[in-house]
């Protein structure tokens, strides 16, 4: 008999407002799109934890602490998988089990991106494990767990990330308040580019801790203005004003940029887009390369998938899902 485990899936986002000011207490908006990480797991008849990336390449496991590796850079798989190895022994934790178990993870979600992909595989693999073991977990624990064990991959994180790869639609995030689900009545057509650009999450977040103890008073004043961005995009998504939302854009970039981290490739792909007619473009996530977002009316989205790709990123359509953590099978 082929036994084939328990799949669970989780959501990409984009971060739309308030990145890395989130971090510092400020209001975020985000939304979960329609890329996935999926994660497969099961039983062993050991007690390893052994795990394997199709689309990163890796494999190894687990045993006693140490890890052994069997395809990949043994650096780099160890760090990738360190926290899905501690997600799973959170989730055993809680419901008193200790064993071996089998984590495939299959991601269309691209890699070191700002799309959120580390996020999305440790929530999959979290409610995958919780599913397969039976252990009695709301989504509020996924999230918790998934929280928890993020920051040993990106070192301080607000948890925004884990939070909409948990809970899916759009939701206005701050650290202390929780987040909220947000209702967004305009039909908001997202053009994400991928610089190719693969950066750390952790490194970017350091940078901006740089800033804020260099310059305490400046960081202040752009603090304050990222939050009136926030306050102001609530707002317009109640009365679907596009071109305000586009400008708030542009404004929230021109922080992120005085922030020190967006760079060459990146600016090339926002100023492409904004060329091509897009309303408002963006760094989406940590920045330093990974991806940038640009709003275009449905007219012009050709166009600005176009620049992009003439300017050397791959663009692709995001579109919003409702649909957070969830089993797949069985
Ligand atoms: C990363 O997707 C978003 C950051 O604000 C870090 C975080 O909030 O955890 C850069």
């Amino acid at each position: 008999m082929v036994r084939m485990g328990v799949i669970a899936s989780a959501p990409a986002k984009v971060i739309l407002f308030g990145e890395h000011f989130v971090v510092y207490g400020e209001p975020s908006i985000v939304l979960a799109i329609d890329k996935r990480a999926y994660a497969t797991v099961d039983r062993r008849d050991d007690k390893r934890i052994h795990l394997q990336s199709a689309n990163l390449g890796f494999a190894g496991f687990f045993e006693d602490e140490n890890f052994k590796v069997e395809k990949g850079d043994a650096k780099e798989a160890r760090m990738r998988f360190e926290a899905i190895k501690l997600a799973a022994e959170k989730v055993m934790k809680t419901c008193g089990e200790d064993v071996g178990l089998n984590i495939e993870i299959n991601s269309t979600v691209p890699v070191a991106a700002g799309l959120g992909s580390s996020a999305a595989v440790i929530v999959a693999a979290t409610a995958a494990t919780g599913s397969l073991l039976k252990a009695k977990m709301s989504r509020e624990d996924v999230f918790r767990i998934a929280c928890e064990t993020e920051k040993v991959l990106h070192g301080t994180t607000s948890g925004v990330d884990p939070a909409i790869s948990t809970f899916g639609g759009a939701l206005l995030f701050q650290m202390d308040t929780g987040f909220k689900p947000l209702e967004v009545k305009a039909d908001i057509q997202l053009v994400v580019g991928d610089t190719g650009v693969q950066r750390s999450t952790r490194v970017q977040v350091e940078k901006v801790r740089g800033m804020m103890e260099n310059y305490p008073n400046i960081f202040e004043s752009l603090q304050r203005a990222a939050r009136e961005i926030v306050l102001k995009a609530i707002d317009i998504f109640r009365v679907k004003d596009l071109v305000t939302l586009g400008e708030l854009m542009n404004i929230n970039h021109a922080l992120l940029y005085a922030l020190g981290v967006s760079d060459e490739s990146l600016e090339w792909l926002i100023n492409a887009s904004r060329k091509a007619g897009a309303l408002g473009a963006k760094l989406t996530g940590a920045g330093g390369g990974g991806c940038m977002v640009a709003l275009a009316k449905n007219e012009r989205t050709e166009l600005v998938m176009d620049a992009i790709l003439r300017a050397g990123g791959r663009p692709f359509i995001a579109k919003k899902t409702d649909e957070g953590v969830k089993i797949e099978h069985p």
